[in-house]
């Protein structure tokens, strides 16, 4: 039987971002992904998807922005959540650093035309750097990034700067986690994903060489083979890259 699956996409993207896993992974799991552009709080965005979610009980995977959302969940609703995997995410607030650079990327898309110069701008951090020119990758991300639209980007960046402090709950966390990221990941980085797999119990870390914060989309393979051990929870030896 297959398992139902959410998958929650991060800041400025949408369905697109998971496409190789919901294509890869569609033959042992279910897959729903919500629309997080309507809501203005990470709260909000938690309570959309275990209203919207066409599944009781689920695993539950989010990337990023979807990471924050995720562990919003875990301390609503674990009790619907049989599996749990972060990608590219943090359970830290944000600084007054990263508040800053937020307010001027929303000042940034407000003034400017259409997406170009914010997604131009944060790109170098989305991606490995070799990936900068992959111009199908790129293509994929602006097209995301004008799907949300610039509403729904500064409702997303309101939400980002007001996330809690999930630290102290992931000791609470009691199912099968996975923690994976990008090594080279510039905006989450692997420090953050360290931190979290101490503290939730019994956490597997899945570290992706050459791969920055957009691992579902410049590392598909091995993002699926994680991904698909995690649902299947087969207990591979301790393969090249995790640890
Ligand atoms: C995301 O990808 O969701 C964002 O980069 C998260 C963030 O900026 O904190």
């Amino acid at each position: 039987m297959k398992q139902p699956l959410v998958l929650i996409p991060g800041l400025l993207c949408d369905a697109a971002l998971w496409g190789p896993q919901v294509a890869a992974l569609g033959d042992i799991a279910d897959v729903w992904i919500p629309d997080l552009r309507t809501q203005s709080s990470i709260r909000e965005m938690a309570e959309a998807v275990l209203r919207e979610a066409p599944f009781q009980r689920f695993a539950l995977a989010g990337l990023s922005m979807g990471g924050y959302v995720a562990m919003e969940i875990m301390r609503r609703a674990a009790r619907r959540v049989p599996r749990l995997a972060l990608l590219d995410t943090r359970a830290t607030p944000d600084t007054p650093e990263e508040t800053g650079r937020r307010l001027e990327l929303i000042r940034l898309a407000r003034t400017e035309r259409g997406f170009t110069p914010v997604t131009s701008r944060m790109l170098p951090l989305l991606v490995h750097p070799s990936r900068v020119g992959d111009a199908s990758l790129v293509r994929i991300i602006r097209d995301m990034a004008e799907r949300t639209g610039i509403d729904a980007f500064v409702r997303q960046q309101a939400a980002i700067i007001h996330r809690p402090d999930s630290r102290p709950d992931l000791k609470a966390i009691g199912c099968p986690t996975l923690v994976l990221c990008g090594r080279e990941d510039a905006i989450t980085a692997l420090a953050s994903h360290e931190e979290m797999a101490r503290l939730i119990p019994g956490a597997r870390l899945h570290v992706v060489e050459v791969c920055g914060h957009l691992s579902t989309l410049e590392r598909p393979e091995q993002v699926n083979r994680a991904l698909r051990d995690w649902l299947t929870g087969s207990g591979r030896k301790t393969p090249v890259g995790e640890r």
